[in-house]
């Protein structure tokens, strides 16, 4: 006995299954997988070395107290406290940048352009962290 309405029944079925198939596989997939690739981003980046290898690399070389050239030594409340009054975005384009101030010039990165941007960016962070406000 022939029945075409079960035939056409079972390829229903079998597309049925196949988009439950596709619509699963993907979930299965995402739930067993690695975990998805980090977006790149600038915040995403960790930075080389920390703030106070840094500093202790580079900054110190001017920002060691009583600090040379005009520099705000590490530490010095009186020196940063206007200094950080200006905000931090302000103090990190002033150091990835450079500026010259009423005391001295700070050159851009400290002179050591290779340092990525973090590295100078967590610097500043360090630094701003010691002194007792
Ligand atoms: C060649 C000397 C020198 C080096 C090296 C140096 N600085 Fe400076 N920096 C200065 C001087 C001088 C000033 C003060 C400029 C002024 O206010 O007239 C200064 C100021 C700053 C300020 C305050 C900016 C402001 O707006 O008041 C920050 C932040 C700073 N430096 C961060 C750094 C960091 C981070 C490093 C290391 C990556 C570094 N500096 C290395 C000389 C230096």
């Amino acid at each position: 006995m022939h029945h075409p309405d079960h035939h056409t029944f079972n390829r229903f079925i079998r597309f049925l299954a196949f988009l439950i198939g596709v619509a699963v596989a993907p979930v299965v997939l995402a739930a067993s997988g690695e975990p998805p690739a980090p977006i790149s981003t600038v915040e995403a980046v960790a930075p080389a070395l920390t703030g106070q290898q840094v500093y202790n690399n580079v900054c110190i070389a001017c920002h060691y107290p009583p600090g040379v050239g005009g520099a705000p030594a590490l530490g010095d409340t009186n020196a940063w406290t206007p200094r950080i009054a200006q905000g931090m975005d302000t103090l990190i384009d002033h150091a990835l940048n450079g500026f010259t101030g009423s005391t001295g010039v700070m050159p851009m990165k400290g002179e050591r352009v290779d340092l990525s941007d973090e590295e100078i960016i967590v610097a500043v962070e360090y630094m701003v962290e010691q002194v007792d406000q």
